[in-house]
């Protein structure tokens, strides 16, 4: 499986750990940047960029980081096809695979740490999605995109 990453300044603590996590259980790691904690950067342009991967089929799923995981989200959410959830726990990771079917995870570089994004990640990667009475739901998402995308 083929997995993008990127941050911004604020997500970069997390991102040694997580492409480390993610090779451990076999990935490819696809690195979008930033590559520093020092210089101030803008995350809209890496979540685009995760997203897009992400959306074209180049990459099979991707993870987000910044600050919060918020606004990285936000920006990733702007492209059609893309579920990225915000997570901050083990629970949450696996949940939003086997319900929401995430095909990008947002962590926060100032709500976690490098260790509990490495389990995050591990956790979602490795849970499978459920599909069911989800898929019906996620079928609805996908008619909210189609009528409010251009
Ligand atoms: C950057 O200072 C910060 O705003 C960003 O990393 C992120 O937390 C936004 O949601």
């Amino acid at each position: 499986m083929k997995v993008a990453i990127g941050c911004d300044h604020g997500g970069f603590v997390l991102k040694q750990s997580v492409s480390d996590a993610l090779v451990a259980l076999g990935a490819e790691v696809v690195d979008f940047g930033c590559d520093s904690a020092e210089v101030s950067v803008d995350y809209p342009k890496y979540g685009e960029a995760v997203a897009n991967a992400v959306a074209s089929g180049a990459c099979d799923a991707g993870v987000v980081m910044c600050g919060t995981g918020i606004g990285i989200s936000i920006a990733a959410n702007k492209v059609k096809g893309i579920r990225a959830a915000v997570v901050t726990n083990t629970y949450m990771a696996k949940l939003t695979k086997n319900h929401n079917n995430a095909n990008i995870i947002a962590l926060g570089g100032r709500v976690i740490d490098p260790d509990t994004a490495a389990k995050i990640v591990s956790e979602w990667y490795l849970a499978d999605y459920e599909g069911g009475r989800h898929q019906r739901r996620l079928d609805m998402i996908s008619d909210i995109e189609d009528k409010n995308f251009r």
